[in-house]
């Protein structure tokens, strides 16, 4: 078994979309191991995706995930992270394959409604940035 780390964004989350988004988590088969509400401040997401520090949208993306509540999760299954990223679909959501979450509920590239890890070391990373062991029982 392996775990992810997943969020359900700002945008998705102010259009009411986190239940129908953990649904579908659910009915594909993972088990959700960890999961909280949270509200970012700008630092708490500047962190979070350091990696993109140097990125022309850091300012955009991280003013947008401090913008709003979103959830964070846990999620576990076999090969977890490939599973998720492709149930997530392409960044662009006018690209995400239809049945895919950004096809259905992400509007542009900045607003696509959910992240996922993409490695098993930024997994690592992303997990331990919002969770502690005791949240992972
Ligand atoms: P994520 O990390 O959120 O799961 O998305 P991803 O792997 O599919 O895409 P990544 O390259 O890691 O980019 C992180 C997030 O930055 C925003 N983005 N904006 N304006 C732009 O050109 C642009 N490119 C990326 C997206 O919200 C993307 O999810
Ligand atoms: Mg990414």
């Amino acid at each position: 078994m392996e775990r992810t780390f997943a969020i359900i964004k700002p945008d998705a989350f102010a259009a009411g979309n986190g239940g129908r988004i953990i649904s579908r988590i659910y009915s594909e088969g993972f088990k959700v191991v960890g999961l909280k509400k949270l509200y970012l401040s700008k630092i708490e997401a500047e962190g979070f995706y350091a990696v993109h520090r140097e990125r022309p949208f850091f300012g955009e993306l991280t003013d947008f995930m401090s913008s709003g509540p979103c959830i964070v999760m846990v999620l576990e299954a076999e090969g977890a992270i490939v599973k998720w990223r492709e149930l997530m679909g392409a960044t662009n959501p006018a690209a995400a394959k239809p049945g895919t979450l950004r096809n259905e509920f992400g509007s542009s590239v900045g607003e696509n409604a959910t992240h996922g890890s993409d490695a098993p070391e930024t997994a690592a990373f992303e997990m331990a940035y919002f969770f502690s062991g005791l949240e992972l029982l």
